[in-house]
Parts: structure tokens; sequence; C-alpha cells
């Protein structure tokens, strides 16, 4: 049985499961998302495992209100009206990382695919809300389906795609549709997703029309908006599937079996665990892009997790 009835008794119980590092699926009124602690990178990287996502597309991060909220993420004068106009509720808010907050909770790169923004959400269902307070943690969460599969509005729906996973049973979600989102990055807020709160209404809380997504992207990129905020890049050089090392070049290594080397070398995974891999892959390259300009990286294998650790390399190799 993995379906418990969302009692305090339960709550607590599942919020000792992400306390230990393990997903856990609980309702919003939006959709059910699949929660893990956000601030651990090896359970993040645990949700692309199960949803079977081929990418990292960055997730939203959901936390108890405001105040956690500006604890993460910096918050323009407009992204704090919206918010408080709007929270508990259907609204994310894509805001700065805030760079101060290194020394504690501090959300995993993972979950925002290394982007240096972080997508924020106070869900207001009551179960929602109890158990962000008994785990004490932001929780990481996109919806609770395998990729490519409709969002779940009922425990039974994740239980289908997840039958064992632990599900929190908060009975069907009022709005069935997921939150709306809105990106804060600049001065004039952007819709990046449609979804159910109505834009007429945050246009109310502006005083003024919300930007929209340029209508003539692809129909893709509409469906996927993290594709449209710039993926992140390192401004170092990277030289995939290396096999040897070259002068000047620091290593981002896998694996066993690792080339000799003197220099400046990260491994992702020394037992060569791709979900290891994943959860160290973005707050490497973060630290060997500040140390090197050139970076060899060792062949992944591209399955499971490693095609979207690939996938991910790729995109940084060709930003130049
Ligand atoms: O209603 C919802 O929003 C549900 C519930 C569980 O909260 N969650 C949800 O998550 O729909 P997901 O992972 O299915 O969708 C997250 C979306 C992605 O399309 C991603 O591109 C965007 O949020 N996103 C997340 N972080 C972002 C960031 N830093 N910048 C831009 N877009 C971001
Ligand atoms: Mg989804």
């Amino acid at each position: 049985m993995t379906v418990f009835p969302a009692n305090a008794e339960n709550i607590d119980k599942l919020a000792a499961v992400i306390g230990a590092g393990e997903a856990v699926a609980f309702p919003t009124e939006t959709v059910y998302g699949l929660g893990v602690d956000a601030c651990n990178d090896t359970a993040v990287a645990k949700i692309f495992e199960i949803k079977g996502r081929p990418q990292f597309n960055p997730l939203i991060i959901h936390i108890r209100d405001l105040a956690q909220a500006e604890a993460l993420g910096v918050f323009s004068p407009i992204a704090k009206s919206l918010a408080e106009a709007h929270w508990p509720g259907a609204l994310t808010l894509v805001v700065p990382r805030r760079s101060d907050n290194q020394a504690h909770n501090e959300v995993s790169l993972l979950a925002s695919a290394g982007l240096p923004s972080l997508a924020l959400r106070v869900p207001a269902h009551p179960v929602a809300q109890a158990l962000l307070a008994a785990a004490q943690c932001p929780l990481a969460a996109p919806s609770a389906n395998k990729s490519g599969q409709l969002s779940p509005t009922l425990a039974t729906h994740v239980a289908k795609d997840f039958p064992n996973l632990p599900i929190l049973d908060g009975g069907a979600c009022a709005k069935g549709l997921e939150s709306t989102i809105i990106g804060c990055l600049e001065d004039d807020p952007i819709l990046l997703r449609r979804g159910s709160l109505d834009p007429a209404a945050l246009e109310e809380t502006l005083g003024h029309h919300l930007r929209y997504l340029p209508e003539d992207d692809s129909q893709t990129a509409k469906l996927a908006p993290g594709r449209l905020v710039r993926h992140y890049a390192p401004q170092a050089h990277l030289r995939l599937n290396a096999e040897t090392i070259e002068a000047h070049e620091a290593l981002l290594a896998f694996g066993t079996k690792i080339p000799s080397y003197a220099g400046l070398c990260l491994n992702l995974s020394p037992t060569g665990n791709l979900t290891e891999a994943a959860a160290n892959l973005f707050s490497y390259l973060h630290e060997l892009d500040a140390a090197t300009h050139r970076i060899a990286v060792m062949p992944i294998p591209d399955e499971g997790l490693g095609a979207a650790i690939n996938d991910r390399l790729k995109k940084a190799a060709s930003s130049k």
C-alpha cells in the first residue's frame, strides 16, 4: 500500500521520508507534485531518474511563505507585490537566486538546471502546507507524472505512473491545471507559462498588461518554457568525450578508470554511478569554470540519467 490518507501521522511519516533523501507525491491545489528536499543534490537527481526525463529541466521550488522565498531568491518590488497578492496560490515566480545563502539551506544547482534563477511557489493546499512545515525544507517538485504523460489530479493517477512511491492522498486537486509561471528577472515581468491563475488577475495587481512570450516561438518552446530561458552555459571551453588530457585543461572525470593527471580534476562519480554524477554535474561545472578556461570531459555512458547529462554537456560545449 503506497497511498496514504493525508492525516497528521502520515504527513509526519512522509516528511521523514523526504528527510531521508527520498521522493514522495503530495497534493497541491493545481496538480500532484513529486517532491524531494530541494537542498539535497542526490534527492533532486532521483526526481529526474524517476520521471524518466531525457533532459534536466529546472524544477519548481515549493516553500511555506514569502519570508522563506525571500531567503532563497531576490524579489524586486514588482515580484513582491505579485507574491503578496497571489500567494499562497497557483502562481510560480522565477526570480534571481540569492548569492548570499551559501552557508545554509542552499537549493541544489541541479534543481534549477544550473541556472542562476529559481522558480518559487507557495502552494495553498493545506496538505502541501502541512508537509512543507513538517519537512522543514523547500521541496523541489515537478508534476507527479512520467515524462510526456498528463499531469495527475488524483492520487490514483500518481499511483498508476509510480506504483512504488509513497503518495499522500489529499483528494482531487481543485484547479487541475498547473500554476501560472511569471518571470521576474527583468524590470518588466513576463508570462512564461499559462496556468490556472488567470493572467488578468496578475495584470490587475500590476496595473498594466503582462508581457507574453513572442507569438512566433515554436509550439515546443511554448510547452517547455525552460527552453526559452537561456540554458546554463559555462565561460570555459568544454572538450567532450576526452580520452586524454591536454596541457592547461582541467578534467571533469567519471568512473574508476581516469587518466593519470596532476592538474585540477573533479570526478562526477568515482564509482561510475550516474545518479551521483547528475547530482554533482552543475556544481562541479561551476567550480571548474571559476578555476579554468578549458575543461576536458570524460565520456559518460549514454544510458538512464547519462542521456540527460550528455544532453546538458553538449549544450554547454556548443554555447560558445
Ligand atoms: O502547478 C505546478 O506548477 C506543479 C505543482 C506540482 O507545483 N508543478 C509543475 O512543475 O508543473 P513542472 O516541473 O512540471 O514544471 C516546471 C516548469 C518547467 O516548465 C520549467 O521550465 C519551469 O517551470 N521553470 C522552473 N525553473 C525555472 C527557471 N529557473 N527559469 C525558467 N523556468 C523555470
Ligand atoms: Mg509537468
